[in-house]
């Protein structure tokens, strides 16, 4: 299997070219924003595994965790500029540069890992991927699933929006994710998930929310000891290459690319059912984390987060948008503007 252009242009010329004898060797540089250990590392790892056996040991990636080459929104722009090959990140870090995606992060549409397979796998998922080709200039290649995203805080246990009051919880720079925190009386303080860790060790904010695989990975152990049993967001964390590195590939090599991807998600599921009650089973008894469960089902987090779809029906492409998704999940359209 072979390179089709030996000499990259300098827009995709990210990937390092290796002569060794006759063979042509070529290591790929694959960003990941969070520390090895959580999904995102997982599904990197088996990614690159894949494609070294795929290509007869041809590719090497070599992977760069816990944002080592930039924040996770750096690492969308510099892979849609050629100046990166591949990068493992939040879907809610892809949203502010391709806002259909969007449908994904607005709470409470998806509330399982059963929910995160059938949008990210079915016809949804593949229009959401064409569009942040159009829209970002990368391609999703494959989905790491890493589970609910938790609240966690070092202060007071939660169990409703009222508790808090007086905290500052960090979000990603994510419209949808700080309106729904608004929607619950607070006002969050966006922040890029590199900086998050010294954020909290340093008490500028007080709690985060992520799921329980990354609270792990991540150690926030450390410096956090509440976490709320919420669902308000499933966690997805797009595989994406730039899409000029993509076709500046033979379509046999595109391809093996393609494959390697779908086969990687396929594990990336499977990993998050195996492991994730045993990592939150860990973080109560290794780490003496306290599990809150939010009051009353959760049902005054829904109502209130929920009441926020509206406000972003035109950026995600319209009502009908998330009115897919929610038949997708045989569930009720969304209610009107
Ligand atoms: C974030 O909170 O910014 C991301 O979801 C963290 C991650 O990439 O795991």
């Amino acid at each position: 299997m072979r390179i089709q252009k030996l000499i990259l242009p300098m827009a995709v010329s990210a990937a390092s070219l290796i002569l060794s004898g006759n063979a042509v060797a070529e290591t790929w540089k694959m960003a990941i924003g969070d520390a090895a250990g959580g999904t995102q590392y997982e599904l990197g790892e088996t990614f690159a595994e894949l494609i070294h056996e795929k290509t007869d040991g041809e590719v090497t990636v070599d992977l760069f965790p816990n944002g080592q080459l930039g924040s996770e929104q750096d690492t969308i722009n510099n892979a849609s500029m050629g100046l990166l090959d591949l990068s493992i990140l939040a879907i809610n870090n892809i949203t502010p540069f391709s806002p259909t995606v969007g449908v994904m992060t607005l709470p409470y549409v998806i509330q399982s890992p059963e929910d995160a397979k059938t949008l990210t796998q079915g016809e949804i998922g593949e229009e959401l991927a064409e569009n942040t080709i159009r829209d970002a200039g990368v391609r999703i290649l494959g989905w790491s699933y890493s589970g609910c995203r938790r609240l966690t805080n070092s202060a007071k246990p939660i169990a409703e929006p009222a508790d808090l009051e007086g905290l500052v919880i960090r979000v990603p720079k994510n419209e949808i994710m700080i309106a729904a925190y608004q929607s619950w009386g607070v006002n969050p303080n966006p922040l890029a998930w590199s900086e998050t860790f010294t954020a909290l060790q340093q008490g500028v904010v007080d709690g985060q929310d992520n799921p329980y695989i990354t609270i792990d990975a991540m150690k926030f152990y450390e410096v956090q000891d509440y976490v709320t049993d919420s669902c308000y967001v499933f966690s997805l964390e797009p595989l994406v290459i730039g899409e000029g590195m993509f076709q500046s590939l033979t379509p046999e090599m595109q391809s093996t690319v393609l494959e390697a991807g779908h086969e990687a998600t396929a594990h990336s599921y499977e990993y998050l059912l195996e492991s994730e009650e045993a990592i939150k089973q860990r973080l109560v008894e290794e780490h003496g984390m306290e599990i809150i469960e939010p009051a009353d089902d959760e049902q005054e987090w829904i109502d209130l987060a929920t009441g926020i779809w509206p406000q972003f029906y035109d950026s995600i492409g319209g009502k009908e948008k998330l009115d897919e998704a929610l038949a997708a999940l045989g569930r009720d359209p969304a209610p009107e503007e």
